[in-house]
């Protein structure tokens, strides 16, 4: 079980809610296990809908479904006059590229607006560049503005360990103050997601704990498996009014095993899939205007011939090595 879902106990964001945010772990979560059932999941919600269209991902359904069990009994204790949880709803999303974070996020955002907690559920999306500046006072002026275009809806920072890159001396450190600032300050108004590589994320929150706590929702996004990916291969495919040949369908497998066995985990992924798809797409097209064969089940119909092996130079499994040895050496010149 991945998920950690520790709600913080005490409303505000001061020293005793850190201190308070793992002992209140068990006693929530048993709260929460007591009030869950499938229907939750039929509750007609689109963004359930949605999710539950995605391939895998079983720890990011199970949370959502803690979510929406959790929103409802809370609301439930107000009718009846009890005390009731601060909700609290920063995550950090850990993976790698093509995983689903992004697309998982803006699910988040429609899922919060439709409970209610959330009065738009857009997602602004951001990376280092939007947030830091060149200059004193630039960044701060910068990340504040981000955040006002985030008010009622996610604030998603896209590989947000390179805010803390260039150490304590960093505009990227201006920018973490002002967003704990502004999960203070505007609590109820938007919910912060913070992405990144897992080795990344957890160097940088271990540099920031201050940070960690903040965050009461920690999900890991694993790599898919083939089966997964071929799975989403189809669904891309079915998306598209698209389907594969039976020589075809053994080619595609080839061609992701390949992929996996090869260390794709840090090249994509679904995304690494959707490329396969969109470069078959094309292949396809050129096929038929060669063959001058136009007919509906051509049309249709992806062949073995067209799925393209992965280029090599994407299957360098060194890349993570290095990319960890890069994470590393941030760490060590990040500030607190
Ligand atoms: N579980 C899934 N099922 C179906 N499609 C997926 C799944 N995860 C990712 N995708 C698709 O793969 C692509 C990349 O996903 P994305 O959310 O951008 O990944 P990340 O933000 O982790 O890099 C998108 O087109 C998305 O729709
Ligand atoms: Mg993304």
């Amino acid at each position: 079980m991945k998920i950690r879902f520790n709600f913080v106990g005490t409303s505000g964001f001061g020293q005793k809610k850190e201190e308070s945010a793992g002992e209140y772990h068990g006693l929530k979560k048993n709260l929460l296990r007591k009030n869950i059932n499938s229907t939750h999941m039929k509750a007609g919600l689109e963004s359930v809908k949605e999710l539950k269209k995605l391939v895998g991902l079983e720890n990011i359904k199970e949370l959502v479904e803690e979510i929406i069990a959790f929103v409802k009994i809370q609301k439930k204790r107000e009718l009846e006059g009890l005390a009731t949880e601060p909700m609290v709803f920063h995550m950090i999303f850990k993976g790698n590229p093509g995983t689903g974070k992004t697309t998982v996020a803006r699910l988040m955002g429609k899922l919060f607006k439709e409970l209610g907690i959330l009065e738009r559920g857009h997602v602004n999306e951001v990376e280092r560049a939007d947030l830091v500046g060149e200059y004193v006072g630039h960044t701060a002026k910068k990340t504040r503005e981000q955040i006002k275009r985030s008010l009622g809806g996610v604030l998603f920072i896209d590989e947000a360990y390179s805010l803390a890159r260039g150490g304590a001396k960093d505009f990227g450190k201006e920018a973490i103050d002002v967003l704990v600032k502004a999960m203070e300050d505007y609590r109820n108004e938007f919910v912060l997601i913070l992405a990144g590589y897992k080795a990344e994320m957890d160097l940088f929150l271990n540099s920031n704990p201050g940070l960690r706590s903040r965050f009461p929702i920690q999900l890991n996004f694993a790599d898919y498996t083939i089966d997964e990916l071929f799975k989403i291969a189809k669904i891309m495919l079915e998306e598209r009014q698209y389907r594969l040949s039976v020589e075809a369908e053994i080619k595609l497998k080839n061609v992701l095993e390949k992929a996996v066995s090869n260390g794709h985990c840090y090249d994509g992924n679904a995304r690494l899939v959707r490329n396969i798809i969109e470069k078959s797409i094309r292949a396809q097209a050129l096929r038929l205007i060669n063959e001058n064969n136009f007919s509906r089940e051509q049309l249709i119909y992806l062949q073995a011939c067209d799925i393209k092996d992965i280029p090599s130079k994407i299957r360098n499994s060194n890349d993570n090595i290095i990319r960890v040895f890069e994470a590393q050496k941030f760490a060590v010149s990040g500030g607190n």
